[in-house]
């Protein structure tokens, strides 16, 4: 009983005087190993009330070992188990953030995915018949050289191997592989052979567009590119159509949005005008549709493409395309979000 009140009172955050507390009633030569070698001595009647009171006083001393080591432990001062100082603070690590063209990509399939679009590849490399000749660029048209392309291979058994200058190309791919309805947006890289400036480079990504099914009108093609705008850059958000050209489509328009910068007041976005192109667009040349298997008499639609960088320029006021390249961390770091 003296030992009794001795351990439920003992307490310590010393390492050194636990150790001594586990020697004196614990240890191979402790106070317990007497006391049990004595128990082994007496009757077996006094065997059965003292053993239980034997035990419990053991239990008692192991117990109080046992929580004092844990919390001698925990507060990180050094036992034999534990070497390891919690009590340090742990070395900082910074979270990655997401590339704001990878943001923006997002932003724009998601935009789509609710008006039923899903998403479709297709290689950056491509032959003249993907990239040209399918969708319309007569041989030796001028129009072939609106954009600037990286040749790999002159000639050759499909003809012209070169960097995809847009990913109108799979809209091809994916018309030629069924049938209509549609419905898919084309993000990707293209490549341009254009000298890298503030407002140009030799690649970028672009987002494309394909609608193709039985009446498919220009009032789907505004009405969609103007939900699209709303949802992106915010409601009042205004859209104006010019007239414009591109071989693949008949009528084509520019889309050119109210400047989401000064708000249509003017600044250097907008050179001054309130109005900036987004995007190009119109109904699907017939012979394009011809060219890939779908009967155009039958089937219409429309197509867009838009330049993620563009996007991105207005939506975060980056006025240097070459910035979205360089991987300089002090400007990709800003972009941090939750997921
Ligand atoms: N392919 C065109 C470009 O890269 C964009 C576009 C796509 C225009 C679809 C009209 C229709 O400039």
């Amino acid at each position: 009983t003296q030992y009794t009140a001795e351990i439920n009172s003992f307490d310590t955050t010393s390492a050194e005087e636990l150790e001594q507390f586990r020697i004196r009633f614990l240890g191979t030569k402790g106070i317990i190993k007497d006391i049990f070698d004595e128990f082994k001595a007496v009757s077996p009647e006094e065997k059965r009330t003292l053993g239980k009171v034997l035990n419990e006083f053991k239990q008692l001393a192991e117990a109080k070992y046992q929580s004092l080591n844990e919390s001698i432990a925990d507060s990180g001062i050094k036992t034999e188990d534990s070497k390891l100082d919690m009590t340090l603070p742990g070395e900082g690590f910074e979270v990655g953030a997401r590339h704001p063209l990878a943001l923006v990509r997002r932003e724009i399939i998601e935009i789509f995915n609710k008006l039923g679009f899903s998403v479709a590849e297709g290689p950056e490399i491509e032959d003249d018949w993907h990239n040209f000749s399918a969708l319309n660029f007569p041989e030796e048209h001028p129009a072939r050289d609106m954009q600037d392309t990286f040749f790999i291979q002159k000639g050759g058994e499909k003809g012209d191997i070169a960097l995809r200058t847009h990913t109108s190309s799979v809209q091809v791919r994916m018309m030629e592989a069924g049938q209509p309805p549609f419905r898919a947006l084309m993000p990707g890289r293209v490549y341009r052979n254009e000298a890298i400036s503030a407002r140009a480079h030799c690649f970028f990504h672009q987002v494309e567009g394909l609608y193709v099914d039985e009446n498919v009108s220009f009032a789907d093609l505004k009405q969609t590119l103007f939900y699209f705008v709303q949802e992106l850059y915010g409601e009042g958000t205004k859209v104006r159509f010019r007239p414009s050209y591109f071989p693949f489509t008949e009528p084509s328009a520019e889309m050119d949005i109210s400047c989401t910068i000064c708000k249509g007041a003017g600044c250097q976005m907008c050179k001054y005008s309130g109005w900036v192109e987004i995007l190009g667009c119109g109904m699907v040349d017939p012979n394009v549709l011809e060219n890939c298997g779908i009967d155009s008499k039958k089937y219409s639609g429309f197509a867009f493409g838009m330049g993620i960088e563009r996007i991105a320029n207005l939506k975060f006021e980056i006025k240097d395309l070459r910035l979205f390249s360089e991987n300089d961390v002090r400007f990709l770091k800003q972009y941090k979000t939750a997921i």
